[in-house]
């Protein structure tokens, strides 16, 4: 094991629930979802964000799913602010009204992100599965604003939308927004189900990256825009949540407290549970934190690689998924050994895009 002390996370991600009334085909929730009856109780997630303070978390996401589906919402948004943490909530906004946007922001709810399938409403409710979406997308970003909320908008890019980039952030200005991600989707979950229905072609990811660079001068200083790119174009690997168990911590909405929101993938150890141990006992020492923490589990070529400490080999869900060996190096990189899967998904990209998989309960293939 490394030397280097283990810092606390800065980060909590709070899956409240897998429960979503969209069911968009990128997700990158597993794909076996978590059901309403083996969620947390509300007990248990004040606990969560009292031992996230104390671990020393700063900020916590509230995530699912959607986590307005969860009616104790606003008691958590207020627990946390009485912890002196800061709060954003992740939603599509399709459950959010006047009232209960109201109930946050009296609780203490500090910044909202609220996500987009498409700027064109045929297109978005095609892709989120839900009729009359979008209106309640833009009613909600409207309330949002006028609320003194922070607002970020994110969009989710695939070859189906990747022409759109430039509308997306004319919207994202229009509603109010401070700020808007353009996210190319990453491949886990519902995610990697789709990938050959969703990755853009080399041709449509330079395009994309052209129109967030056009935008940035454009909207300089009316907004600030994250670029997210579809990692298997690069050469590198992306630093996966900014390494293994050194920024962010999970829980899931059963309670697994996990370093990634893929990490139940990996079988090899157990997966810790915030019901019979301590955020700050997992953090430290469970088996599936411990595993990837560092530099010392590396293999050649990443453990005499000057990036090491830049990128933490890359995706350890990623090497999982695509080589079947979690410890591998992230065969994005060029230097991997198997880059040439990566090449070969790409060059066999279907000219026809295949049918969606919709994100629901039972809809899983295999
Ligand atoms: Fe990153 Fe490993 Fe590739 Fe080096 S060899 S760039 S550390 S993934
Ligand atoms: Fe698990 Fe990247 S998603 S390490």
């Amino acid at each position: 094991m490394t030397d280097t002390p283990v810092l606390p996370p800065m980060s909590l991600l709070a899956e409240l629930t897998h429960r979503c009334p969209l069911q968009c085909p990128y997700c990158s929730n597993p794909l076996a979802l978590d059901g309403r009856e083996g969620e947390l109780a509300t007990e248990d997630w004040l606990r969560v964000l009292d031992q996230a303070a104390e671990l020393g978390v700063l900020q916590v996401h509230f995530s699912g799913g959607e986590p307005m589906a969860r009616r104790d919402l606003p008691q958590l948004v207020r627990h946390a602010a009485s912890l002196g943490l800061y709060s954003n909530l992740i939603t599509s906004g399709v459950l959010l009204t006047e009232a209960t946007l109201a109930q946050l922001a009296g609780a203490g709810l500090d910044h909202v992100q609220l996500s987009f399938q498409d700027v064109d409403t045929v297109p978005a409710e095609t892709m989120g599965g839900m009729p009359g979406a979008q209106a309640k997308k833009l009613a909600a970003a409207r309330l949002i604003v006028a609320e003194g909320m922070p607002l970020t908008t994110n969009f989710v890019i695939h070859r189906g939308n990747v022409g759109r980039i430039g509308r997306m952030l004319d919207l994202a200005v229009d509603l109010g927004a401070r700020r808007a991600e353009i996210a190319h989707t990453q491949y886990y979950g519902w995610g990697l189900v789709n990938r050959a229905a969703l990755m853009p072609s080399r041709a449509q990811l330079e395009e994309a990256t052209r129109a967030v660079d056009e935008a940035r001068t454009r909207l300089a200083g009316k907004l600030a825009i994250d670029y997210v790119t579809p990692d298997y174009y690069a050469d590198q690997p992306k630093p996966c949540m900014g390494g293994w168990g050194r920024r962010f911590v999970n829980v899931s909405p059963t309670g697994h407290v996990l370093p990634c929101h893929a990490a139940e993938t990996i079988k090899s150890v157990p997966i810790p549970d915030i019901r019979t141990d301590s955020l700050g006992a997992i953090w430290a020492d469970a088996p599936l934190f411990r595993l990837f923490r560092g530099t010392d589990w590396m293999p050649e070529p990443c453990r005499g690689c000057d990036q090491r400490e830049q990128d933490w080999g890359g995706c350890r869900c990623q090497a999982l998924a695509l080589l079947g060996d979690a410890a591998a190096t992230d065969p994005v990189c060029t230097r991997s050994p198997d880059h040439a899967r990566i090449s070969k998904i790409l060059a066999d990209l279907p000219e026809t895009p295949p049918p969606l998989v919709y994100r629901r309960y039972g809809n899983a293939p295999g």
